[in-house]
């Protein structure tokens, strides 16, 4: 791997050498298998192709600067994957077979692990979708699960440089009663139509507002929003969006370095008075928000052109616990 240029990766799909697989039939799990193939077989009548009986998982693993290869909150990924299946009746994957899956995918691209000075990840990419022959709206008695790995980079190609973000009361990523909660390939569907409006207009992501009331804030794109005031981390507490695990990682940083946390619902107005705000998520690590465009209302709010230096501490922290240069005292990495 003498000649990668780790330094190039962005948030892009790279062939690794063998991903792992596993499939569910007659009400059990199989054994885990290994391919090095990047093609999956879908019956064309599979629900995860009609109906979108499908959900997946995204965490990241990080070689220390002792050489140890570390993957952070496996348990939470697997457990989200779990309250996923549970939302769109999928069959639930015991999370030792999760976490098995996870660890074999990781050891066998070991040599895909960027190394540490790189300053880039390998992200991991678990899917699970119904398959096999049914064509009525019910949920599927064969499933297929899927991990796959690969070296990235930033998910916003700035980096921990401040970006800006837009709201637009016009599209919606998830409804309140509906699935925002969970990691389905729905949200993300539904998320596409703002989501490239907001990039064509030089935007990082659209910040969602809440369905029904389009008053609070609920997520940035594909990761959670929080915002900072009076040494205080605030953060929206919504029924549509994903439970993110950085940010619930996020919320314990700013308690372990004497902040105080806020989970509640934040208005579009009460932007005005954040000193510093950010996107936190796996891919976007902290993203941190030069500015909020309220395009309907043609408001405009500021945090800065250059990280806050709260923000600046999390990213540090959280960075320094997943390549171990920082105490894991909450014992958040599994070392492979
Ligand atoms: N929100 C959405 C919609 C996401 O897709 C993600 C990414 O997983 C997040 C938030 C961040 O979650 P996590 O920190 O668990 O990656
Ligand atoms: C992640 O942060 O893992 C995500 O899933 C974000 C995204 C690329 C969908």
């Amino acid at each position: 791997m003498e000649n990668i240029n780790w330094k190039e990766f962005g948030f892009g799909y790279t062939k690794t050498d063998y991903n792992v697989r596993c499939h569910y039939r007659d009400g059990k799990w199989g054994e885990l298998e290994v391919s090095s193939s990047d093609q999956v077989n879908v019956h064309i009548a599979a629900t995860g192709l009609h109906y979108g009986q499908q959900a997946f998982e995204g965490l990241k693993a990080f070689k220390g600067p002792d050489g140890k290869v570390r993957v952070f909150r496996i348990d939470e990924n697997g457990k989200r994957l779990q309250s996923s299946s549970n939302g769109i009746m999928m069959a639930e994957m015991p999370l030792e077979l999760f976490e098995e899956a996870v660890i074999k995918a990781i050891k066998l691209n070991e040599r895909w692990v960027p190394p540490y000075e790189s300053g880039a990840s390998l992200y991991i990419r678990p899917v699970l979708f119904g398959n096999g022959a049914q064509v009525g709206v019910s949920p599927a008695k064969e499933y297929t699960f899927a991990v796959f790995v690969m070296p990235v980079g930033p998910y916003f190609k700035e980096g921990f440089k401040p970006t800006d973000y837009v709201i637009y009361r016009e599209y919606d990523r998830a409804a309140p009663q509906g699935t925002g909660t969970i990691k389905v390939g729905g949200n993300y569907a539904s998320s596409l139509r703002g989501g490239t409006r907001a990039h064509d207009e030089g935007y990082s992501a659209v910040l969602f507002l809440d369905a029904k009331e389009k008053k609070y804030i609920d997520e940035c794109g594909p990761a959670n929003f929080f915002g900072i005031k009076n040494n205080t981390y605030v953060t929206p507490k919504s029924n549509s969006i994903l439970p993110s695990i950085t940010n619930k990682s996020l919320c314990q940083i700013a308690e372990d370095l004497g902040m105080t946390v806020e989970r509640r619902p934040i208005t579009v107005e009460e932007l005005a008075g954040f000193t510093e705000a950010g996107a936190c998520g796996t891919a976007a690590v902290i993203s941190p928000i030069r500015k909020i465009v309220d395009a309907d209302n043609k408001v405009d709010y500021f945090f800065g052109d250059e990280a806050g230096e709260t923000s600046f501490k999390l990213y540090e922290t959280l960075r320094g616990i997943q390549y171990g240069t920082i105490e894991d005292k909450h014992n958040w990495n599994t070392i492979i």
